[in-house]
C-alpha cells in the first residue's frame, strides 16, 4: 500500500516570471521540468510562463528555443501535440533589470497574460540573474506595485533565488536583507536542489519510517560518517564563477552541509516545513566552528591537475580556460567535522567533494562500530569488515547494507556481503528532476525543502569559519590530485590518521 504525506496544498493557478528567462537555466532545467510536470498531470489547469530578458526575443523565437532545451534536456521526449498545447503558455519580454522603465511593461503584460490564460494573479518571480542583480529587480518589482502584501493570501506574490547566495556571511546577510527589504520571509524560496532530490528526500523517509534504524543511529552505534559528492567534470564552461568560488562555497556550504543535516537532525515532531527547517538548522548550529589554524587539522584543500577524467584528457585546473594560472580556489576540499550534541558526540563526520574525480558518484556512508573481537571476530589479525549503511544518493540510486554473512561451505568462513536497493527495480517510474518537485512546491507555497534566511546564515557563518582560516594561511600554491582520481594523499592522510580510510566508490 502506497501513504502519501507531505506537501498538503495543491499547486495553484499561476504565473511564473522568470528574470534571465534567455539564460541557461531556464531552457536546460525550469521549461524543462514544466514541461515534465505538464505530462504528469501536476501543473495546475491554468498556468503561464513569462521570460524577461535582455535578448530581443519575440514569443515564438522564446517558445522554439525553450522548445530546444526540452528536446535535449527533457527527461520524458518531446510529444509534439502536447508541446503545441503548452506552448501558447510561453511568453517573453524584453527588458532589462536595472531599468525601473522595465516594470511598468512587465505588469501591463502580465495582467494582458493574465486575462488571456484566466489566472487569478498569483505570481512566481524566479530571479535566474547574478546576484548583484537581486536588489534592483526586487526594487522595481516593488516600485511596479508587483509584490503583494504577504497577509493577503490571495494572489500571492512568491520569489525564487538560487545560490550562490553570497560569498561568505557577510555577503550572504546582505542578499537575505536585500530580499527581506521587499519580500516577506514566507515569501522568499531559496532553492538548494540537492534537497529536491528523490534520495535525499528519502532519507528523512529511510530514518522516520522505519524502526530499525532510531535506535542505533548515534554515537554508541556509529562509528563514523563519510559524505561523498564525487564529479567527473572539470570547471568547465564556468570559469569566471567557479574560480570565485571553489568546492567549499560550490557544494560544501549548502549541497553537503544540507546531506549532512538530513543525517544528523532529531526527529521533527511533525512534518510542518518550519517544524523540519528548526531540526535541520540545529544541526548547522552544532557544527563544531573550524577556525584558524584548525583549518590545518581539519581540512584538506586541493586542485586537479592533468589526467583523464570523463574519458577526456583534462588539463591541470590552473590550465584550464579562464582559469588565472595562479590561482589558489581549491576543486577539492575534504573536512572532519563533528556535531556537538548527544546523539554525534565524539562522531567524526567525514566530508570530500571534488570536480574531475574518479566518476560521478555520490553517497552517504553511515559506518558502524565494530563488533568485539571474539566468536567469529576472534582473528586480531584480520578484523571483520564493519557493517556499513550506504545512501547512494547518484547517479545508481539506492541503498546498500554491507553485512558479515557465512560462506556456504563446511568451513566457518564469513564473508561481507550487500543488500543492494536500487530505485529503478524497486519502482518502475524514474526519479522527477529536482526541480520538478522544487518548482510545484512553491506553486503549494510548501517551503520544507527550501532554505530559511537564518539557515543559509548559520552554514555561511561555519564555512566562513573556514575561508578566514585559509586566508590566513597565505598559501600560493595548493596540493594537486590527478584528474581521474580520488582525491590528494593530503587526504588519505586526514582519515587515516583516525586509522579510517576513505570508501573506495
Ligand atoms: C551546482 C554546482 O550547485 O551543483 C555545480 O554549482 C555542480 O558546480 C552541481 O556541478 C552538482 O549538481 P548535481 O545535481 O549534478 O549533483
Amino acid at each position: 500500500m502506497t501513504n502519501e504525506v507531505g506537501r498538503s496544498a495543491a499547486p495553484e493557478p499561476c504565473t511564473l516570471v522568470i528574470f534571465g528567462g534567455s539564460g541557461d537555466l531556464a531552457k536546460r532545467k525550469l521549461v524543462p521540468a514544466l514541461y515534465n510536470l505538464l505530462l504528469d498531470g501536476m501543473l495546475p489547469t491554468s498556468f503561464a510562463v513569462l521570460g524577461i530578458g535582455r535578448k530581443a526575443f519575440s514569443d515564438d523565437e522564446f517558445r522554439a528555443s525553450v522548445k530546444e532545451g526540452v528536446q535535449q534536456f527533457s527527461r520524458q521526449a518531446l510529444d509534439e501535440p502536447r508541446w503545441k498545447n503548452f506552448a501558447p503558455r510561453i511568453h517573453y519580454q524584453v527588458g532589462a533589470i536595472d531599468d525601473p522603465a522595465s516594470y511598468g511593461t512587465i505588469r501591463t503584460r502580465l495582467e494582458q497574460i493574465e486575462a488571456t490564460h484566466q489566472l487569478p494573479g498569483n505570481r512566481i518571480y524566479y530571479l535566474a540573474i547574478p546576484p548583484d542583480s537581486f536588489a534592483p529587480a526586487c526594487e522595481g518589482l516593488k516600485q511596479a506595485g508587483l509584490v503583494q502584501d504577504p497577509k493577503r493570501l490571495h494572489p500571492f506574490s512568491r520569489v525564487i533565488i538560487e545560490k550562490p547566495i553570497g560569498q561568505d556571511l557577510a555577503s550572504a546577510q546582505a542578499i537575505n536583507a536585500t530580499i527581506g527589504a521587499v519580500f516577506d520571509e514566507s515569501q522568499v524560496f531559496r532553492i538548494d536542489h540537492y534537497l529536491g532530490k528523490e534520495t535525499v528526500q528519502n532519507i528523512l523517509v529511510l530514518r522516520f519510517a522505519n524502526s530499525i534504524f532510531e535506535p542505533i543511529w548515534n554515537h554508541k552505534y556509529i562509528d563514523h560518517v563519510q559524505i561523498t559528492v564525487g564529479e567527473a567534470e572539470g570547471v568547465g564552461t564556468r570559469a569566471t564563477y567557479y574560480d570565485g568560488a571553489g568546492a567549499l562555497r560550490d557544494m560544501v556550504q549548502n549541497h553537503i552541509l544540507q546531506l549532512l543535516c538530513l543525517v544528523a537532525m532529531e526527529p521533527p515532531y511533525s512534518l510542518d516545513p518550519d517544524v523540519v527547517r528548526n531540526a535541520r538548522i540545529d544541526v548547522l548550529r552544532g557544527l563544531h566552528p573550524i577556525v584558524g589554524k584548525d583549518v590545518e587539522r581539519f581540512t584538506v584543500r586541493a586542485q586537479y591537475s592533468q589526467g583523464t577524467a570523463h574519458g577526456k584528457a583534462v588539463p591541470g585546473y590552473r590550465r584550464e580556460s579562464g582559469i588565472p594560472p595562479d590561482s589558489i580556489t581549491e576543486t577539492y576540499v575534504a573536512l572532519k567535522c563533528f556535531v556537538e550534541n548527544w546523539r554525534w558526540a565524539g562522531v567524526p563526520f567525514y566530508i570530500r567533494t571534488g570536480k574531475a574525480m574518479a566518476k560521478r558518484a555520490s553517497e552517504v556512508a553511515v559506518q558502524f562500530k565494530d563488533i568485539p573481537q571474539i566468536l567469529f571476530n576472534g582473528n586480531q589479525a584480520a578484523p571483520l569488515a564493519p557493517n556499513v549503511l550506504t545512501l547512494r544518493i547518484q547517479p545508481e540510486e539506492g541503498m546498500a547494507w554491507r553485512i558479515i554473512s557465512k560462506v556456504p561451505g563446511s568451513k566457518a568462513q564469513t564473508h561481507p556481503v550487500e543488500m543492494n536497493f536500487k530505485y529503478g527495480d524497486a519502482f518502475s517510474v524514474p526519479s522527477p528532476e529536482a526541480y520538478e518537485r522544487l518548482l510545484l512546491d512553491v506553486m503549494a507555497g510548501d517551503a520544507s525543502l527550501f532554505m530559511r534566511r537564518d539557515a543559509v546564515e548559520a552554514s555561511w557563518q561555519w564555512v566562513t569559519g573556514i575561508l578566514d582560516g585559509w586566508a590566513a594561511q597565505q598559501t600560493r600554491w595548493l596540493p594537486e590530485y590527478s584528474a581521474g582520481s580520488w582525491g590528494p594523499v593530503e587526504a588519505d592522510r586526514l582519515i587515516e590518521s583516525d586509522g579510517r580510510a576513505w570508501r573506495k566508490l
